[in-house]
């Protein structure tokens, strides 16, 4: 197998689609590789277990796109969705970034498009933009500051009172941080799938069934979900608070990777997926969950699919993105 061989492939289905031995011990074979090439994988805690399980770094948006520009491997392997390996060419454009399938997009992401966004934004000049981090660059380079749900409330709470501003894409979150921090920021329409699914009346028939259980969600659900939990936070914030807490039962409203983190952290309590409207799996992304152990392997092995960006976005789109690491810095978020 040669490189221009994979490369036709590619551009066909987004990733490569070859065939693994399967008695390859995947695991193995991916440390040795890492090792081969100075390789870092990245991994969000919606990744599926073995993905987190081999991977140098899990974390949240906040923490990747970290990770994503302190590091010195010379290749970045994003176990993420686009957004988030995007994230990483913009931070750091000297590494090679991969991502194991092109086609791990967002629909969050995807609501809000360049065109309507920018109309948007015209027709409310005076606003200043924080856009949160799950969109596009185009997105990110028509905004001012970027935000993750990890620092998204610091983030508004930097901006003078009078300062009217838009927030994009995530309605749910915008309204959240407005009910937070008291503002009345104009939300763009979009929403996650994922988090738009969870069933307020099967939760809260698992609630009168787990009386000593609390409720964790993530900001990008309903309000009506965020008005009955009993904590909500990033996905690092809803793992260290379940794992820091006297409570010893957890009904888990956010995508379902993120109890292996959960689990292995704190063996003895008891996690529960947080029921979707149906009876489908549809609190699993389906966009994080198009990699696999199978595709990161062949995606480190022959060092594509690649993230490749036209220079002028990627430096339009880097400024919000320093401005949001700069105003997290002053505010103790993190480090450095
Ligand atoms: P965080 O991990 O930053 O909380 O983001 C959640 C998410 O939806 C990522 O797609
Ligand atoms: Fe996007 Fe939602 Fe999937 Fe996160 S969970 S990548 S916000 S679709």
């Amino acid at each position: 197998m040669n490189i221009e061989i994979a490369e036709e492939k590619i551009i066909e289905n987004g990733f490569l689609n070859l065939e693994v031995d399967p008695t390859l011990d995947l695991f193995a074979e991916i440390e040795k590789l890492k090792k081969e090439k100075n390789a870092i994988v990245l991994a969000h805690f919606y990744q599926e277990p073995d993905i987190q399980d081999v991977a140098d770094y899990i974390g949240d948006s906040l923490g990747l796109a970290q990770k994503a520009q302190s590091t010195n491997a010379d290749m970045i392997v994003f176990a993420g969705v686009h957004f988030m390996a995007e994230t990483a060419k913009i931070l750091n454009p000297s590494k090679k970034v991969l991502l194991p399938d092109l086609k791990a997009g967002c629909s969050l992401a995807d609501s809000a498009p360049k065109d309507l966004f920018k109309a948007f934004k015209d027709k409310h000049s005076d606003h200043l933009v924080i856009s949160y981090i799950n969109c596009s660059a185009d997105i990110k380079a028509l905004s001012d500051i970027i935000c993750t749900s990890s620092n998204a409330e610091a983030i508004i709470n930097s901006v003078p009172a009078d300062q009217p501003i838009i927030f994009a894409p995530d309605k749910n979150l915008g309204a959240y941080l407005n009910k937070k921090t008291g503002r009345n920021m104009l939300l763009w329409n979009g929403a996650c799938m994922v988090h738009e699914i969870f069933s307020l009346e099967k939760i809260t028939k698992l609630k009168i069934r787990h009386p000593e259980a609390q409720l964790i969600a993530h900001p990008e659900c309903e309000e009506a979900i965020l008005r009955i939990s009993d904590y909500t936070g990033s996905t690092t914030q809803l793992l260290k608070y379940s794992v820091a807490s006297d409570c010893n039962t957890f009904i888990v409203a956010t995508e379902t990777g993120i109890l292996h983190q959960m689990q292995k952290n704190a063996p003895n309590k008891t996690f529960i997926p947080a029921p979707p409207t149906n009876n489908c799996a549809c609190n699993d992304c389906p966009y994080m969950k198009l990699n696999t152990l199978e595709k990161l392997y062949l995606c480190i092995k022959y060092e594509l699919p690649e993230i490749l960006m036209d220079e002028n976005l990627r430096i339009a789109s880097k400024i919000p993105i320093d401005r949001m690491l700069e105003i997290s810095r002053a505010a103790g978020l993190i480090g450095g």
